[in-house]
Parts: structure tokens; C-alpha cells; sequence
């Protein structure tokens, strides 16, 4: 696992940004026709989105030859709802750049048939030959995805119950009505992330700290869903300086350390 903490939400934004454009940008496959890309949303993609969206207007990437997968989607908020993410990921990222519609998936929320819906997504991924590079957040217990805390890591996209936890921080995107926050949401699996070549989890903030002090130092545990990341060949964690607060000064010593020493 690589581990990369830089100054600020900022720097994470912009090396976050480069390095998905250098990612598309050296793709050549002899079997698969795109890119694919899997997305998050949450505040923390939010200034990598924004940097993403410069290099597209630059000419410095294209996302002309790319299918993206999102994480995940709130079970019963249609797709034109404020808070719902396929309105988050067109308002904040989609509708800026020059992707071909067709090529975005997301989870139907709306669906009568959860269960069709995730095995159908599943498939697509499939169809696609798999997800290139995965690109996720945390939450503050350690979940990626929607996949909370005792989720089996090797999940696949399914329906997920939030903890309360969960709906309490994201009842900020709610007018901080914890009434008005989904219960439910259908998710991409912990397996179905891990199957990706390649998987860069995002974290800023000291709310994050715990959570990546559990991923990184702790035991690969069904607790702290990120940390079935120590399992993948190649894990990133990016992330700032507060949250990489509580791990232990010899963990930041030796990624620092092994970061400065790559070319
Ligand atoms: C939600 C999303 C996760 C995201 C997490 C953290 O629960 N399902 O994918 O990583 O929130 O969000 P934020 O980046 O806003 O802290």
C-alpha cells in the first residue's frame, strides 16, 4: 500500500487530478476499447472534481474514451433530486467535461428490483473488462462506499441499511434533518472495489483521522471496511495532514520516507 500525505485538501485536489489524467492519458489496452473509471462523491472528491474539470477545458485530458462507474446511490431519491448523487455527479463533475453520456453508470435508486438492478451492475462491470482505477473517500467509521462497518469484505453490489453514524454526518447535505436522510442505499461491494486494477482512496480532515488510523496500522477487519485495502496490490491512500494526525510518527516516517525515495 502507498500511503501519500500532503499539506492540505488542496494538494490532495491536485495530485488526486494529475494523476487520474496520467492514468487516462497512458491507457492502451489490446482487448479493452476504454478507461474505466470507478467515482465517488462526498465533499472530499469535490476539489479533485474541480482540478479534473480545468485539465478537461485545457486539453490536458479527455474523457472522450472513458466509462465511469459510481460507488453508490441513496435508495428512493430520484435522479433529479438535490441530494441525490446522480444529481451530485452531473452538477459537480459530468456536466462540465466532455464524457460521453452514455458512458456513465450509476445506481438507479428509483428501481422496484434492487436485486436485478446490482447483479445487472455487476455485469456491466464486467462487460467493460473491469474497473481500471477505483477512486473512493472514507467515512468516519472507516466505510468505503456505503459498505459500513461488519459488511463482508468480500461484498459484492447490494442493498446497505446505513448506521447511524452515517446518516448523521451526511445529514448536513439534508439541512441537517436527520429525518430527511435515506435509510438505505445500494452500494458497490468491498469485493467489487477490490477487483479493480488499481484503487486511490481520498481522505481529509481530522474527522478522518481515526478512520485511517484503523486502515492503515490496524488489522484487515470487517470493522473498518477500508482497511481490506492492505490486501490489494496496489492500494492508495491519499490524503492531508490531519487526517494522517493519529498515526504513529514511525508510519509517517516510512511512507514519507518510501515516497521520496520513488522516480
Ligand atoms: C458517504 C459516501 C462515501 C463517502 C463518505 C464520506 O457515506 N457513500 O462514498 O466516502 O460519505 O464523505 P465525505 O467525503 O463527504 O466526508
Amino acid at each position: 500500500m502507498r500511503v501519500i500525505i500532503k499539506e492540505d485538501k488542496q494538494e490532495v485536489a491536485e495530485w488526486a487530478a494529475q494523476y487520474v489524467a496520467y492514468r487516462i492519458n497512458s491507457f492502451k489496452s489490446a482487448v479493452k476499447k476504454h478507461f474505466v473509471l470507478g467515482l465517488p462523491t462526498g465533499s472530499t472528491p469535490l476539489g479533485m472534481y474541480n482540478e479534473l474539470i480545468k485539465l478537461n477545458k485545457n486539453n490536458a485530458v479527455s474523457f472522450s474514451n472513458v466509462v465511469t462507474f459510481n460507488m453508490d446511490e441513496y435508495i428512493g431519491l430520484s435522479a433529479d433530486h438535490p441530494q441525490s448523487y446522480h444529481y451530485f455527479m452531473f452538477e459537480n463533475f459530468f456536466n462540465h467535461i466532455d464524457i460521453n453520456r452514455k458512458n456513465i453508470h450509476i445506481l438507479d435508486g428509483m428501481t422496484t428490483d434492487y436485486v436485478k438492478e446490482c447483479t445487472d451492475y455487476e455485469q456491466a462491470i464486467k462487460d467493460n473488462g473491469g474497473i481500471n482505477l477505483f477512486i473512493g473517500g472514507v467515512g468516519e467509521d472507516g466505510h468505503i462506499a456505503f459498505n459500513e462497518p461488519f459488511s463482508s469484505l468480500t461484498s459484492r453490489t447490494r442493498v446497505k441499511t446505513l448506521t447511524e453514524s452515517t446518516i448523521k454526518a451526511n445529514s448536513r447535505f439534508f439541512a441537517d434533518d436527520l429525518s430527511k436522510v435515506p435509510n438505505q442505499a445500494l452500494t458497490v461491494g468491498v469485493g467489487t472495489i477490490m477487483d479493480a486494477d488499481e484503487v486511490l482512496i481520498l481522505a481529509t480532515g481530522k474527522n478522518k483521522a481515526r478512520a485511517l488510523k484503523y486502515g492503515i496500522e490496524g488489522a484487515i477487519s470487517h470493522v473498518w471496511t477500508i482497511s481490506a485495502l492492505q490486501m490489494h496490490p496496489h492500494g492508495i491512500i491519499l490524503c492531508d495532514k490531519a487526517s494522517a494526525s493519529e498515526l504513529l510518527e514511525d508510519t509517517v516516517n516510512y511512507f514519507n520516507d518510501i515516497e521520496k525515495k520513488r522516480y
